[in-house]
């Protein structure tokens, strides 16, 4: 894993293009956890690496102006931008703010909502003790994480695996592993984290790509831009090389790649 700070940085980078390249991704995902979450209005809701807002914007939405969302992330510029896109909600706030440890008051969220962020945590079951911790009694919380994968995804990162330090391995591939593997080991997680009425949700999402230089603006758009920045600039070319190889037998007869994700949503109470 690499260091919070390092992660930060590849979104600081990200964030510009961020769930911006004509791939509905994120905010479908998002979609998902917040339907779950079933947010009431004027419910104080907060949403921990809330990136470009994908969970941030329907929690608003749903808590509406008697509510307040706040939204943390610790790379500045998804802040800025994130802040930007919802200037038009006044229950919105947006911060610079670590998800490991949250400066916000214990007990003062009805909700605490996270989409793909927990694998990122240098100590998952630590960051939800003290995300947990910020919920008032009764009040929900929900996780998104990656579940199954259509396997031609791991074929595609598997053109970076020569580059990578040991450490460093994109979210959709660390997300798989440890505590991520299951629906069980996640819901365990929870409930040590002293969570209650523990459930899983799965969705599915399809990335279609028109083409592969539309899934190359993808790859470079999200956390997997980490992969790229981890290959010398000399060396990227014969990496793209080997990417079109890969893609080209994924090619629909319309010529579009499509890849399959499950998602999984673990929800409950505290
Ligand atoms: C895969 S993105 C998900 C963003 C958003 N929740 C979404 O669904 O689009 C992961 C986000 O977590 C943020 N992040 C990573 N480590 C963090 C930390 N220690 N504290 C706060 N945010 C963090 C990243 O900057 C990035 O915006």
């Amino acid at each position: 894993m690499t260091a919070p700070e390092g992660v930060a940085g590849v979104f600081d980078r990200a964030a510009d293009t961020y769930d911006d390249v004509g791939v509905p991704w994120f905010e479908p995902i998002a979609l998902g956890l917040v339907e779950e979450l079933a947010v009431q209005p004027g419910e104080r809701v907060l949403d921990i690496g809330c990136g470009r807002g994908a969970a941030l914007r329907p929690l608003a939405l749903a808590t509406g102006p008697t509510g307040h969302a706040l939204g943390i992330d610790l790379a500045p510029r998804m802040v800025e931008r994130t802040a930007e896109d919802l200037r038009g909600l006044p229950q919105v706030e947006v911060r610079v703010g670590d998800a490991r440890a949250p400066a916000v008051p214990a007990a003062s969220f009805d909700v605490v909502a996270s989409s793909l962020v927990l694998f990122f945590m240098p100590d998952p079951p630590a960051a939800l003790r003290a995300w947990v911790a910020l919920l008032v009694p009764g009040g929900r919380i929900g996780i998104t994480t990656f579940g199954t994968q259509d396997g031609r995804w791991s074929e595609l990162d598997g053109a970076f695996t020569a580059y990578l330090p040991p450490a460093m391995l994109d979210a959709r591939t660390s997300g798989l592993r440890g505590p991520f593997a299951s629906d069980e080991a996640m819901e365990e997680l929870l409930v040590d984290a002293g969570v209650g009425g523990v459930r899983t949700v799965h969705g599915t999402v399809t990335a279609a790509f028109r083409d592969a230089e539309h899934y190359l603006a993808f790859t470079w758009s999200h956390g997997q831009r980490g992969m790229w920045e981890a290959v010398p600039a000399a060396e990227r070319p014969a990496v793209r090389t080997l990417l079109l190889e890969r893609l080209d037998p994924f090619r629909d007869g319309d010529g579009a790649i499509r890849l399959e994700q499950e998602v999984r949503y673990t929800l409950g109470q505290a």
